[in-house]
């Protein structure tokens, strides 16, 4: 890959052949070290110069978790796989909205600082990154399939705009509604209460799935594109706080309705590891990639949390569960410590 250099950007090179993935997911360098120029900037100023890292692996359930820049991983898997690999992707990539805003939090006003990799690079070098995540996202994905991408006004349009000069084809835009949103301290705004959330098929010709029974079973009715769904529960958070992180019933339903069990899901944002989180519950398998050290730990120690659970508790009845889980939860209290995803299960 030719590398385009941004002027003042840090850039990072990595040819698609300096990567090779193997066989058992461990990603390997051929050459002289990768350390410069990817031909996109990549919004973090801390990429490592080193391939992404196999962090966890679950044989049994077929989830992998990289620590490391997605763009990176996409390239060796596209060399690996020319036909495509994943059977749908969720995707919540940076929204650019780090930038000396206000917002209210638990009450108070705080600026808005997600972090580094959320900042602004202005609407061109954000739009240049969007379309090659895209491009290596689709890439990546297998004919007949779909992605999910989620995002505030901040970046969604241009993800649209992308999606639509690489020919995806777009199915849906989903308003997320959050029942309880934080208000607005300036009064000079609507209070912001959506995300949207695109769903796009890889092309024109895709012949994507789509479970409208299981969804319609949901609501009683055909289901609108319009979802209420509450913030992650503090079950949802026992093991750490990612700034973003999506609550699982959200991506859950999102997988439910474009995947079946045993289909391969890929994540190449994956924050605190919801999608892996969803993937488990609902019998997916998952890759996923996160570029920021502390939320590939808190992912990782979630995902190992919901496949306990999932080992333990996948045959027993509703009624088992709850008992065992409260049982759980009274322990964990006396000993201060988080017991296996027990918020979750019990929403
Ligand atoms: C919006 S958050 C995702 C939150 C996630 N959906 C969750 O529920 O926890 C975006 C994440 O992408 C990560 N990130 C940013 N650029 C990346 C890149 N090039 N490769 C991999 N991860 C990246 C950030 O560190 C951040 O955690």
């Amino acid at each position: 890959m030719a590398g385009r250099h941004e002027k003042g950007l840090r850039t990072h090179t990595v040819t698609t052949s300096a990567f090779v993935l193997r066989e058992d997911g461990v990603i390997e360098t051929i050459g002289d070290a990768p350390s410069l120029g990817k031909d996109v900037p990549i919004p973090n100023r801390d990429v490592p110069d080193l391939p992404p890292q196999l962090v966890h692996r679950d044989d049994a359930r077929s989830l992998w978790l990289y620590h490391g820049n997605c763009l990176e991983l996409l390239d060796a898997i596209a060399a690996k796989y020319p036909q495509g690999r994943f059977d749908c992707i969720f995707a919540d990539p940076p929204y650019f909205l780090s930038n000396g805003g206000i917002t209210c939090h638990a009450g108070r006003m705080v600026k808005v600082d997600k972090g580094d990799w959320d900042k602004s690079r202005g609407p061109e070098l954000n739009h240049q990154f969007n379309l090659e995540w895209l491009r290596c996202c689709q890439r990546a994905l297998k004919p007949n399939v779909t992605i999910w991408i989620s995002g505030t006004h901040h970046v969604i349009f241009s993800v649209g705009y992308a999606l639509q000069q690489l020919g995806y084809k777009i199915l849906n835009d989903i308003a997320w509604e959050k029942p309880n949103p934080p208000p607005n301290l300036s009064c000079r705004y609507f209070t912001h209460s959506t995300e949207t959330i695109l769903w796009a098929a890889k092309n024109e010709n895709s012949k994507h799935l789509f479970n409208y029974q299981a969804m319609n079973q949901v609501t009683g009715k055909q289901m609108k594109t319009v979802w209420t769904i509450g913030p992650p529960s503090n079950g949802e958070k026992c093991f750490g706080k990612h700034p973003t992180q999506k609550p699982v019933a959200l991506v859950e339903r999102c997988l439910l309705a474009s995947t079946n069990e045993g289909d391969l899901v890929f994540d190449p944002f994956l924050g605190g590891g919801t999608t892996a989180v969803a993937s488990v519950r609902l019998k997916r398998k998952c890759i996923g990639i996160e570029l920021d050290t502390k939320n590939v730990q808190m992912a990782v120690k979630r995902v190992e949390s919901a496949a306990r659970l999932r080992r333990a508790f996948g045959a027993a009845s509703r009624r088992t569960r709850r008992v065992v889980l409260l049982t759980d939860l009274l322990s964990a209290h006396k000993k201060k410590a988080c017991p296996a995803s027990a918020g979750q299960a019990l929403e």
